[in-house]
């Protein structure tokens, strides 16, 4: 009865409260705002932030740029660039982009993702939401997994927290201990957010990230393949991707290394198995004529056949690829350029 008769009282009173607090409280707060925002303002002019103007994807470029340096890997091409498109214009993407990188040596794998992260991020591959990991140097014992896996779900969470377009790079996943990657399962899952007893309070959007695996892990297979469409009379430019996609996810999954048995596999977590194709004479040719414009010469045919000399072609009896791409072609082309300055020199 009471209560109600003090109701009205405690209704009114409790407003103006409200009101004198807000009256009183607000202009400090939005000082305070004001005040942070300028923080944040000044950091990010000497600091790297997780803002537009550090992480802003240019797509068309990366499109354009690849039309004119990438050789030889117009599925790459084709895929990269769809899967990129696809989930960087979406602002809420349904969970973060995962592609596996496969293919013999020398044929643009690391190159490919070094692009991406120059694209992606002000700072390139220096920035500080990019991270590539190497399983050889980086994960060499597999006694030690488990103190690997707590120790790259840190990295993960630390990264994501500072800014949920993190990219991660893992390369010669064959060199892996096994199971490690089973701790990117809820970071490559349909998850909306991740919350862990590890977080205390937070939580973190693992959707914007971007996952790539680099390694030789069906590389014969590919090979064989390519060489198979040869002799049907097809065109590598007619190759597509369903003639690779199944060949190397199974491969991944059943050769040793860091996917082996993995339940990132099994569970269907890798968006886009990418094969690289092994290059051709005529690809590792564009290569070392970049490679000698890049030292400020314009190479003759003869210059170029010098370089070519240097590069082994297998399978036999066809010999069609070079078994190890483009790869060290720079110091051979080095080599090339001194040799003949010399020369010149004594004549
Ligand atoms: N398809 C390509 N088009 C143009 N340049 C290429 C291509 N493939 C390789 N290169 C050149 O060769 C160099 C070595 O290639 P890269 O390191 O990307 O090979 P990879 O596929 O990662 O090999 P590995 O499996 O041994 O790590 C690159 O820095 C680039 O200059
Ligand atoms: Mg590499």
């Amino acid at each position: 009865m009471n209560l109600v008769k003090f109701l009205p009282v405690l209704i009114i009173s409790s407003l103006t409260t409200r009101v004198k607090c807000d009256f009183f409280f607000s202009p400090i707060l939005s000082g305070f705002h004001q005040i942070a925002n300028l923080m944040k303002h000044i950091k990010c002019n000497f600091m790297e932030c997780c803002t537009n103007e550090y992480v802003s994807p240019d797509i068309d470029m990366l499109d354009d740029i690849l039309h004119q340096n990438l050789y030889g890997q117009e599925i790459v091409h084709h895929v990269v660039v769809n899967a990129l498109r696809g989930h960087l214009t979406s602002p809420d993407p349904p969970k973060a982009l995962s592609m596996s990188f496969h293919g013999p040596p020398g044929t643009g794998k690391t190159y490919i993702s070094q692009m991406i992260a120059k694209f992606l991020y002000k700072k390139g591959d220096q920035s500080e939401f990019y991270h590539f990991f190497n399983g050889r140097t980086d994960f060499p014992l597999q006694e030690k997994v488990n103190d690997y896996k707590e120790e790259l779900y840190k990295i993960i969470i630390n990264s994501l927290q500072k800014c949920e377009r993190s990219m991660f790079v893992f390369d010669e996943v064959d060199k892996m201990p096994e199971g490690l990657l089973n701790i990117l399962v809820p970071f490559l899952d349909y998850n909306t957010w991740m919350k862990s007893w590890r977080l205390a309070s937070s939580t973190v959007n693992t959707r914007k990230a971007i996952y790539i695996f680099l390694s030789n892990t069906g590389s014969s297979r590919i090979t064989q393949r390519l060489l198979a469409l040869w002799k049907e009379g097809k065109q590598r430019n007619i190759a597509r991707m369903p003639d690779f996609e199944n060949l190397i996810s199974v491969g991944a999954f059943n050769e040793k290394g860091g996917f082996y048995h993995s339940d990132t596999i099994d569970s269907n977590l890798i968006d886009h198995y990418v094969p690289f194709l092994p290059l051709e004479e005529v690809h590792v040719k564009k290569c070392l004529k970049r490679a000698f414009e890049n030292r400020g010469v314009q190479p003759t045919d003869e210059m170029i056949e010098e370089g070519l000399s240097y590069v082994i072609f297998g399978p036999p009896p066809y010999n069609l690829y070079a078994t190890a791409g483009c790869k060290r072609l720079e110091q051979k082309v080095a080599a090339i350029i001194y040799a003949r300055r010399k020369k010149k020199l004594e004549l």
